[in-house]
């Protein structure tokens, strides 16, 4: 980076490509190969992917493009760029707290993130050990379950990856960084390709390429729609700041709307090889579309244990895994950091804080997959919800009551993060731009040679993108129900004070006895769970 003229004092991308490396980079990372095939598995498929492109399409793009204008005309943290954009508009300096909740979503989804990308690393070492060679579904899904069951090798894991990442971060978002990107990421779509070629001859294509694609409006439930407007925003790293903060290091006369669409459709083309990759390996080997965050790691080792040369692809392609998820990682610190080098920090003092801090609470999501899968954050039932359920309390009330659904640290931090934060975060974004920001200086920003098509953006970000969000909201939280719905109320076994109220050790009544095997669940042990209870949640 040259640090030049009336430019970001973190310095400058040399050229166009380098920015549209690094935000693909900050795009394409865990989101795409791990995160798209599982929620898409967990939501039915076809409609879920349908509705997802959608997002992308009419509001991620039109928000990436609000994003990126914002960083490159604030020229600083995400926090300090609103800050003086607002300022500039003649509105409350306040708008800055949109970047401390933005930075903030970062700190919180780098915390589970690292912890994801150390079973990434767990796996290269896994792959090259020969572990997988011709591994059947039931091989592959004792490695992953050995592996969620001990909390120390995944702590050990995330501290590897966290200390990755906070290097880069404390030397400054560099050359190496760029270099890492315009090479390894064209290989990792090489070798998803390559993997997609073996889902052609899994036998099961057909059946995996009709799950990501046959389109069943009935299957998008209200819980889908909002999960899919997420991860919209996950997948291309919007309404938190990363894109800003880079789009504050991009030159002048780059163009932000072409640029925009070529981050976009790289991110979405990976995103489909890899569920192409993925799904038909499921259908083949008769595994479970809705197995949960373990999907990948239970498919694509199948994969790579049936192939010639297995290993050595097996073993690169989750080597390329782990720098997509770090070129992702340091875009999440990003924002956090620049605001506190802005503040006088020196830049490596600031990294190493936050993720000393993302590293801690991190250690919450590893004990999600064991020790504390009993524990839930959140529970929902059809007539009923709590906070901090214990895991007697939470069993007893599974067992009596199916449609309860409990979301483990892990699953909380997930969906705070990428089902409210985010879409929030680009909600406001689009009405910062749409409506505070002053039209000629927008379209300044922007410079789009095509005066059409520039009034289709500003109307999407002004109204439809803001309405679609809020929509969306709605329909989740069910204030908002098109057509008829018929209302599930369920009785006493789906009330949480059924079970709060009794005292310890009887948190279970007659009534509560598991019917299929007919053991009383007070003798279930608590801790029985090695087994992720994440799939159950929804
Ligand atoms: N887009 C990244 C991915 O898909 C995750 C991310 C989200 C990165 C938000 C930065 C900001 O893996």
């Amino acid at each position: 980076m040259n640090k030049d003229s009336n430019n970001s004092v973190h310095g400058i991308w040399g050229s166009r490509w380098i920015f549209i490396l690094a935000a693909t980079g900050s795009a394409v990372g865990l989101g795409n190969i791990w995160k798209f095939p599982y929620i898409a598995g967990e939501n039915g498929g076809g409609a879920f992917v349908l509705f997802y492109l959608g997002c992308i399409a009419l509001i991620g793009v039109p928000v990436m493009m609000a994003e990126i204008l914002i960083g490159r005309r604030g020229r600083m943290s995400p926090i300090n760029s609103m800050a003086k954009l607002a300022k500039e508009a003649q509105v409350s300096r306040r708008w800055g707290y949109l970047g401390i909740i933005g930075a903030l979503a970062g700190f919180l989804i780098m915390s589970f993130y690292s912890v994801v990308a150390g079973w990434a690393l767990y796996y290269v070492y896994k792959m090259a050990s020969g572990a997988f060679v011709g591994a059947s579904g039931e091989t592959a899904g004792g490695i992953w379950q050995a592996l969620t069951s001990d909390p120390l090798t995944l702590l050990g894991w995330h501290t590897v990856f966290t200390a990755l990442v906070v290097v880069v971060v404390a030397r400054g978002v560099n050359r190496g960084l760029e270099l890492a990107v315009r090479i390894l990421m064209p290989l990792l779509f090489l070798l998803l390709i390559l993997l997609v070629g073996y889902a052609l001859t899994s036998g099961a294509f057909a059946e995996g390429a009709a799950f990501l694609f046959n389109f069943d409006a009935s299957k998008l439930s209200t819980d889908a729609a909002l999960v899919a407007l997420g991860h919209a925003f996950f997948t291309l790293s919007l309404g938190m700041g990363a894109i800003m903060a880079y789009g504050a290091y991009m030159p002048h006369k780059v163009s932000i709307g072409s640029t925009t669409l070529v981050i976009g459709f790289l991110d979405t083309l990976v995103a489909l090889a890899a569920g192409l990759a993925i799904f038909p390996v499921v259908f083949a080997n008769g595994l479970e579309p809705a197995a949960g965050p373990g999907l990948m790691f239970q498919t694509l080792p199948i994969a790579f244990g049936g192939m010639p040369a297995g290993v050595l692809f097996g073993t690169l392609f989750f080597v390329l895994v782990v720098f997509a998820a770090w070129s992702s990682a340091i875009s999440l610190l990003e924002p956090a950091v620049a605001w506190a080098v802005e503040k006088g920090f020196k830049r490596w003092v600031a990294t190493v804080a936050v993720g000393i801090a993302a590293w801690t609470l991190g250690i919450l999501s590893v004990l999600s997959l064991n020790d504390w899968s009993g524990f839930k954050v959140i529970v929902n039932t059809p007539n009923d919800w709590g906070l901090f359920v214990d895991s007697a309390t939470w069993q007893a009330l599974a067992a009596a009551c199916t449609s309860a659904t409990g979301q483990t640290w892990f699953d909380f931090f997930d969906y705070l993060t990428s089902s409210i934060m985010l879409p929030l975060g680009g909600l406001f974004i689009a009405i910062f731009v749409g409506w505070v920001m002053k039209e000629t200086h927008v379209r300044k920003e922007l410079a789009m040679g095509n005066f059409k098509l520039y009034l289709v953006w500003r109307a999407v970000v002004r109204i439809f993108s803001p309405l679609a969000i809020l929509l969306v909201f709605a329909y989740s939280t069910g204030l908002w129900k098109p057509g008829e719905t018929v209302e599930v109320k369920a009785g006493a076994e789906c009330e949480l004070a059924t079970y709060a109220a009794m005292p310890e050790g009887e948190a279970v009544a007659p009534v509560m006895v598991t019917p299929a095997s007919d053991v009383p669940v007070e003798e279930i042990p608590a801790q029985e769970s090695d087994v992720p209870v994440l799939e159950e949640q929804q």
